[in-house]
């Protein structure tokens, strides 16, 4: 059945909504409450706390379409399906429904509402190890429903298991929807090594909890899916290339238009890699990140660069915000991109124009570096970063074209000489993925909660607020909106401060109540409407009360000693704290 992107979001949505699911927002690409990660890479990421047990205010059955940002494949961006930016529709149980009625949504939702017939579907359940049994629960339930046993595969770990996606927390086997793209038979048997069968759906069955020593079973079984839209918009419409959807053909169109270029065979991968990128690149500034060199503002760089870069292979110059016009029309349902359209475009051209200025040399510097090489060195890597704008990962793909390595080793040296926070830092995190909620990291966030409040007292200004958090489970840092340098002894009142409350053994409490009480009970807090119109506050003690969605400790006491490393400078009139506890 032939669906545009909306279509498709729509019908889905409807689904779920006539099966009592409870439609949630479609949040920031930025995790609120997930500080480890650097980017929403799927629907589950806010839903965490809820998948460890908290209770949801909008229920049990939830469902949404949630844009996301992948970047560990960015390598792979030119071929027809990868992403950096995508929408993932989902519907999740938080101990509700389990694995026989997830399969049962799944089939109808597939069969029925989309009209893909059966002969078209494969799926993939887990084959079991040592950490939990073969899953012949979801294979013997996809059979009842008419599934070929041929055309169910038992695949390992590999394959077929989702998640933690940090060191640690909920996962589960899953069960994946295979369709098969091409207008021939589909063999009898499922051969998941054939690449016409493609991915649509996961269903993911988060029944276990993964600890430092190994994996016990949930209290609560959760159902988790992910179902990407690009994805299946293309296979509705029969395509072979997610680019040639409509959640991408406009911005394919626009670079034709302007490089005067065909999207066909060698061009395909420039132009792919464009129009991703640029996309990735307006909904990141959208959700308030500028180009920068850490973390975020790193990733939006290397992005946008990256495609300057395939931009000038196809003869284009300052071009970034033309392209990302179409952007905008695509996605006019989401407001908060035709708001900022301005803010927008202005800070992409911004970008553009700055690495303009040094690109066109930076190259010339590269080809001489490479000449008669076989290496470029750690020093010359940096060099190229540091004086033409060359993201590390930038030269790398140079290199790699002309087959000579780079000294990767060597460019973390010199940068880690020239910046503390070092893109290995970043790399890191995306690795790490979520928050694993560790008890080093839970305690820290409850320090973060007494930090924001004894700031505002040490400092004596009430309008004091967090602007930015980050935790890994040795430190914590923070950013508030302040106009001058924390002095050496108002960091120390703060430490005496933060020392003193923690002794006081106060208990750390939750509660839920709408907007409007959390609003006048004086809790801090982003006051827009989450969840529908009710919040979860926690107190500690009559100390600090803010909207959160936790986890928090149960007590101070638990928190030992709080002591500040570093305050800092990050943006004009916002300060960071790096503190720990001992
Ligand atoms: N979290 C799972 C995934 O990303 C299901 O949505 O595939």
């Amino acid at each position: 059945m032939a669906l545009t992107r909306q279509q498709l979001i729509k019908s889905y949505l409807d689904f779920f909504k006539s099966k009592k699911h409870a439609i949630i927002e479609n949040v920031s690409l930025v995790p609120e409450h997930d500080p480890t990660v650097l980017f929403t890479t799927a629907g589950m990421h806010p839903l965490v706390p809820f998948l460890l047990g908290q209770k949801h205010l909008l229920g049990k059955r939830l469902c949404n379409v949630q844009r996301c940002i992948r970047t560990q494949d960015i390598d792979e961006v030119g071929d027809s399906f990868h992403h950096t930016f995508f929408e993932m529709l989902g519907n999740w149980s938080l101990g509700d429904y389990f694995k026989d009625e997830a399969i049962e949504f799944s089939f109808e939702f597939l069969t029925k509402t989309l009209k893909i017939p059966i002969e078209k579907l494969a799926i993939s359940c887990f084959a079991g190890d040592k950490d939990a049994p073969r899953d012949l629960d979801a294979s013997k339930k996809w059979e009842s429903l008419g599934i070929p046993k041929e055309r169910i595969a038992f695949l390992p770990k590999n394959n077929n298991w989702w998640g933690p996606a940090g060191k640690t927390g909920p996962c589960g086997p899953d069960s994946e929807m295979f369709y098969w793209r091409s207008s021939k038979k589909a063999p009898e048997k499922f051969d998941p090594l054939d690449d016409t069968w493609v991915e649509i759906w996961n269903d993911v069955f988060m029944q276990y909890n993964k600890t430092e020593s190994g994996f016990e079973e949930l209290k609560q079984k959760n159902v988790d899916t992910g179902m990407g839209v690009e994805r299946t918009t293309a296979i509705l419409n029969k395509l072979d290339d997610d680019y040639l959807s409509d959640s991408f053909l406009p911005l394919v169109k626009k670079i034709e238009e302007l490089s005067k270029k065909r999207y066909v065979k060698e061009e395909t991968k420039a132009m792919r890699i464009i129009a991703d990128h640029i996309k990735a690149a307006v909904f990141i500034v959208a959700d308030g990140i500028f180009p920068s060199n850490v973390e975020r503002g790193y990733v939006l760089r290397r992005l946008i660069r990256r495609a300057i870069r395939y931009g000038r292979e196809l003869g284009l110059e300052q071009f970034i915000s033309e392209i990302a016009e179409s952007v905008f029309d695509i996605y006019r349902d989401y407001s908060h991109l035709a708001k900022n359209k301005d803010k927008i475009l202005n800070e992409l051209e911004k970008e553009e124009t700055k690495f303009l200025q040094t690109l066109g040399n930076g190259i010339k510097i590269f080809e001489k570096l490479v000449k008669d090489k076989r290496e470029i060195s750690g020093k010359d890597a940096f060099l190229l970063y540091q004086s033409y704008g060359f993201p590390l990962e930038m030269t790398i793909e140079l290199a790699r074209e002309k087959n000579i390595r780079v000294d990767e080793m060597g460019f973390e040296k010199e940068n880690s000489k020239h910046q503390e926070l070092s893109r290995t830092a970043t790399e890191g995190k995306f690795k790490s993925g979520l928050a694993d909620n560790s008890e080093a990291t839970t305690k820290l966030h409850t320090a973060t909660h007494l930090l924001n409040q004894a700031l505002r007292i040490v400092l004596k200004n009430q309008d004091i607020h967090q602007k930015g958090s980050n935790i890994t489970p040795e430190r914590l840092r923070f950013d508030f909106n302040f106009d001058r340098k924390v002095t050496n002894e108002e960091l120390k009142e703060v430490e005496t401060l933060m020392n003193k409350k923690i002794q006081e053994k106060m208990e750390v409490k939750r509660e839920e109540m709408n907007l409007e009480q959390a609003k006048t009970s004086g809790a801090q807090g982003i006051f827009e409407s989450k969840y529908g119109n009710k919040v979860s506050v926690y107190s500690i003690g009559n100390f600090s009360k803010e909207i959160c969605a936790g986890p928090h400790v149960k007590n101070t006491r638990e928190l030992g000693k709080f002591r500040i490393l570093k305050e800092e400078s990050v943006a004009a009139g916002i300060r960071r704290i790096k503190a720990f506890l001992e």
